[in-house]
């Protein structure tokens, strides 16, 4: 089989310039690329880069090479198509069929997955205009990545940055993985609880767990690359935020239950895989609390957390809510698991065992995702990734149409 033919689309923003990151991670990871920018992006982005890191011409009308017919050849024979930056004015061109130069031309030949990564200013994405721009592509089966949060070309931030490149080539390669017609989670508000809490002692101590949550990200990538909007929350992680995500940081367990509840209100589906701290410490000392000397130190006292899985179970926001849980034995996994699946009343339970070395951390996984029918789906020892996927594939069976 030959490479894996990428058709990378630019339209005139910005951020074009990080599209040449994107195009290295996808050529180097084996990858034919064929750049189609558009007239405005040269602006940002001029041709002799794309076609020097490409290793393809880069030409931007239908006009060049016409007896190789380009307008209609590039579109058909790609395996994806992933418009990077996509401007406003490319969203409205493509939900319109327009078709003025290669890339329009190519978006209307394509019958592979698209992918497009909005950057605009916050104004132009939340135009209505906009708005129903990518409702339109979507419901076609396109996949439209929300854009992040964070510093716009001027000295204004909010909506509308282009997602990390590193991360626009995860959802590329998980689209390309599973082919077209595969977003099954399309529509959908997913909500993914990642990493683990910490609970303050004193300003400088906290109690806490060794999450690195990992795996809730790979279940935020797999699911933004699956159609769902996603919002993660994420308690103390230090990783990228996935393209798409919505991503809401919290600290501590009792933090972590308000923005799950609150995200939770509309959502189809919720996955709680952080690593929540069941106990607190019962007083926070506002200042550093301080060795004394001869005195041993005083004990330090506990009170109950929230039960988030249990409490987003017993009160489902929505009716068919799917409520996934996740459990960490180091014992008995399986009986320990069958009892907390019926303890805290969610459809699913995924269940690893932990050690030092196990999971904890860890790029893989190995599982068993127990279901509250009685199901029991065995994930072999692989990536974070893979086990998302599982997951989602039993979740998507239990979504009411
Ligand atoms: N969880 C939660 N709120 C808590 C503790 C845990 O929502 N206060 C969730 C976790 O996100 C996970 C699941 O419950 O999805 C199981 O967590 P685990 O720590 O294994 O279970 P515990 O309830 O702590 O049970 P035990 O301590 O008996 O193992």
């Amino acid at each position: 089989m030959g490479k894996p033919k990428v058709v990378l689309g630019v339209s005139g923003g910005i951020a074009a310039y990080k599209a040449c990151e994107l195009l290295r991670l996808l050529t180097e990871s084996g990858h034919e690329v064929r750049v189609v920018p558009t007239a405005a992006s040269l602006n940002f982005v001029g041709e002799a880069t794309w076609a020097a890191l490409s290793g393809n011409p880069a030409s931007t009308e239908v006009w060049e090479t016409v007896h190789e017919v380009p307008h209609v050849r590039i579109g058909q024979s790609a395996d994806l198509v992933v418009v990077a930056p996509a401007t406003a004015d490319m969203l409205a061109k493509a939900a319109h069929g327009l078709a003025d130069d290669l890339l329009t031309n190519t978006l209307l030949t394509a019958r592979c997955p698209v992918v497009f990564a909005p950057a605009m200013h916050t104004e132009m994405w939340e135009h209505p205009a906009t708005q129903e721009n990518v409702a339109t592509l979507r419901r076609r089966g396109a996949l439209v990545i929300e854009p992040a949060v964070g510093r716009l070309t001027g000295k204004d931030t909010g909506k509308g940055r282009l997602p990390d490149p590193a991360e626009i080539y995860e959802v590329c390669r998980r689209v390309l993985a599973r082919g077209v017609g595969e977003q099954d989670l399309a529509g959908r508000h997913v909500v993914i609880s990642a990493g683990g809490t910490r609970e303050p002692l004193d300003p400088v101590r906290f109690l806490g767990n060794r999450s690195s949550g990992k795996q809730g990200y790979a279940l935020a990538r797999t699911a933004v690359a699956r159609g769902a909007r996603v919002t993660l929350v994420a308690a103390n992680t230090a990783l990228a935020d996935p393209a798409g995500a919505d991503v809401v940081r919290v600290g501590t367990a009792v933090q972590l239950r308000e923005a799950v509840l609150e995200a939770a209100a509309d959502a189809d589906v919720v996955v709680m895989a952080a690593a929540v701290a069941d106990f607190r410490p019962a007083e926070y000392a506002g200042g550093k609390i301080k060795k004394k000397d001869g005195q041993d130190p005083a004990p330090v006292a506990l009170v109950r957390n929230p039960d988030v899985l249990a409490e987003i179970s017993a009160d489902r926001a929505r009716d068919g809510q799917v409520v996934v849980g996740f459990a960490a034995e180091t014992d008995d996994v399986l009986a320990n698991g069958r009892a907390k699946l019926l303890r805290k009343g969610c459809d699913l339970l995924v269940v690893n065992e932990v050690g030092e070395a196990r999971t904890f951390g860890s790029e893989e996984n190995e599982a068993v995702i127990l279901a509250s029918e009685g199901s029991e789906i065995q994930v072999p020892y692989g990536p974070k990734e893979t086990l998302a996927e599982a997951i989602w594939d039993q979740v998507a069976v239990r979504l009411q149409p």
